[in-house]
């Protein structure tokens, strides 16, 4: 109550918020809350171990079409040539361009700590190493984790 520099205060008690606004206000509360409901795992039925349970169905669908495949011409296959790309972005600095080695150990056989087949490759790309290899399941997924891979396996001796 009061008067400063000629501007009066109002007198007239409450003063409300806009009904439109109030709408606003609860209609964005509401949907917000929906939201956050539909991404609560219970309501989506995303589960960490079924993302699990699908990256392990998809590697080991791989592993088996790679096999057929392997027996068929004797060689390992790059099957969709998409494992260059894969390789080149992400493991070309370590283990080299032509997997000669580097930072990582070379990739061309015929040892390997880890051995040498399809599947011990895909293992380690997935999940990593101890000793230096960064796990690459999560940022490639198993798809790409398949096809680099099989690029390895497709270049190195056995
Ligand atoms: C930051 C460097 C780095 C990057 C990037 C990297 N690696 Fe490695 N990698 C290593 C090191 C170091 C080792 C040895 C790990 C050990 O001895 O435990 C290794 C080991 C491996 C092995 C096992 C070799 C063996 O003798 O058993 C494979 C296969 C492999 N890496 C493939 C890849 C592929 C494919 C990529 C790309 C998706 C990749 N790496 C990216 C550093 C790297």
């Amino acid at each position: 109550m009061g008067e400063y520099d000629g501007i009066e205060e109002r007198k007239e008690g409450k003063s409300r918020m806009p009904l439109g606004m109030t709408i606003l206000f609860i209609g964005l509360a509401v949907s917000g809350l929906y939201y956050v409901y539909l991404y609560l795992p219970q309501s989506s039925g995303w589960t960490q171990s079924k993302q699990y349970q699908q990256s392990v169905e998809v590697l080991k669908q791989a592993s088996a079409t790679h096999e057929s495949k392997e027996v068929a011409s004797g060689e390992p296959v790059d099957v969709n040539n998409q494992g260059l790309a894969v390789y080149k972005t992400n493991c070309a600095m370590c283990h080299g361009e032509n997997l000669e080695g580097g930072i990582g150990p070379a990739l061309t056989g015929p040892k390997f700590i880890y051995g040498g087949t399809l599947a011990d490759h895909m293992r380690v790309i997935h999940d990593g190493t101890p000793n230096g290899m960064p796990a690459f399941g999560k940022q490639l997924g198993p798809e790409k984790v398949r096809d680099v891979a099989h690029y390895v396996a497709f270049r190195h001796t056995k």
